[in-house]
């Protein structure tokens, strides 16, 4: 039995989780920072010292729900990037601090493969190759995935990731941070008869939303408090259809010219309900398995990283203390 620690503080989400084997998750603690709210955004300096308060108590209570003691662990592991640098050093700097006091090896994980590991949590066993859309705050990108969790990546925004979008959008008609779930709330009910956002069509298997995010601010001008607020849902209704839409396509097109075993989604707007059924019904039944991840699985959590290092620490692929944390990848 292999028990891991992972802490994941790559953004404003101050996490800490055990996982057993690199898949049975025994706690995941997630503390999203409410700081930011009033900011309408994450303000990093200020993400920082919050997951300097926090982090301690957050790794706690993650042993505790556990049942174990730090020195029971087999290995620690941090998400070192990509992210915010800051933020990055206060999760990879514990788990040095763990790894001495305690001997135990350090492992380092990359916050995007951890997502996509977020459907092998989930699942249990996945087909491999894998063609795999990571869609966050920070990102939106294709990937063909291997066993050993190897991406190549084949496509990326050229600009916004979709999860940004989603909150300028959202922020554009004064839905509270973070936008991505205001915005989804605020479409439930409403009719996406708005065509008037346009679908980016990139080379390739790119994607494009700084067009989309122009025009609903060029739309949204035009009109008066009074028409936004009473068409409030069939906007925020038209605006996710087009951010789904553009996402659906792309990954549609990717999917009928790479030859893979499945398809899945990851990351924070994965847990968008239009996104997971659009999904869903896109690529049922076209001879692949179709992963959708856990619902709390999307978001920024420590599972992901602690679940992924069990595949490192089987292949003895550890860090040393002169690991450094990176923004990009
Ligand atoms: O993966 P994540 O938690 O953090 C990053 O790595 O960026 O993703 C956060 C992003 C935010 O842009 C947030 O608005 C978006 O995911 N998001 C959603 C939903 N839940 C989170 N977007 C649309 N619908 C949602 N339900
Ligand atoms: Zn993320």
């Amino acid at each position: 039995m292999t028990l891991i620690l992972g802490i994941e503080t790559s953004c404003d989400e101050t996490s800490a989780s055990i996982v057993k084997d690199g898949i049975e998750i025994l706690s995941n603690v997630v503390k999203t920072q409410a700081i930011h709210q009033s900011f309408g955004g994450v303000v990093p300096d200020l993400s920082s010292r919050e997951h300097v308060k926090f982090i301690y108590d957050i790794i706690n209570e993650s042993l505790k729900t556990a049942g174990i003691y730090l020195k029971e662990i087999d290995a620690v592991s941090s998400v070192n990037g990509p992210g915010l640098v800051g933020s990055l050093m206060i999760g990879l700097m514990t788990a040095k601090g763990i790894s001495i006091r305690y001997k135990k090896p350090l492992i380092t994980t990359n916050h995007v493969i951890g997502h996509i590991y977020g459907n092998l949590l989930t699942h249990k066993k996945l087909e491999f190759p894998m063609l795999s859309l990571v869609v966050s705050g920070g990102h939106t990108s294709l990937y063909i995935v291997d066993k050993e969790f190897n991406v190549k990546q084949i496509g990326q925004t050229r600009d916004d990731a979709a999860g940004e979008a989603f909150d300028k959008c959202a922020k554009m008609l004064s839905l509270p941070y973070p936008g991505g779930p205001s915005l989804e709330k605020a479409a439930l009910g409403g009719n996406p008869k708005f065509h008037i956002f346009p679908r980016a069509h990139m080379p390739g298997f790119d994607f494009s939303f700084s067009g989309l995010k122009t025009s609903v601010l060029y739309y949204l001008r035009e009109k008066s408090d009074d028409f936004k607020k009473n068409n409030i849902a069939d906007i925020s209704a038209s605006i996710q259809s087009a951010i789904v839409r553009q996402l659906i396509a792309v990954t549609k097109r990717a999917f009928d010219e790479h030859e893979v075993k499945s398809v899945s989604i990851a990351g924070g707007v994965s847990a968008n309900k239009q996104l997971r059924s659009e999904f869903e019904k896109t690529f049922t039944g076209k001879n692949a398995k179709v992963y959708v991840p856990e619902f709390i699985l999307c978001t920024d959590n420590a599972a992901l990283s602690a679940g992924y290092s069990y595949m490192k620490y089987m292949n003895n692929d550890f860090s040393d203390l002169s690991v450094n944390v990176y923004s990009r990848t």
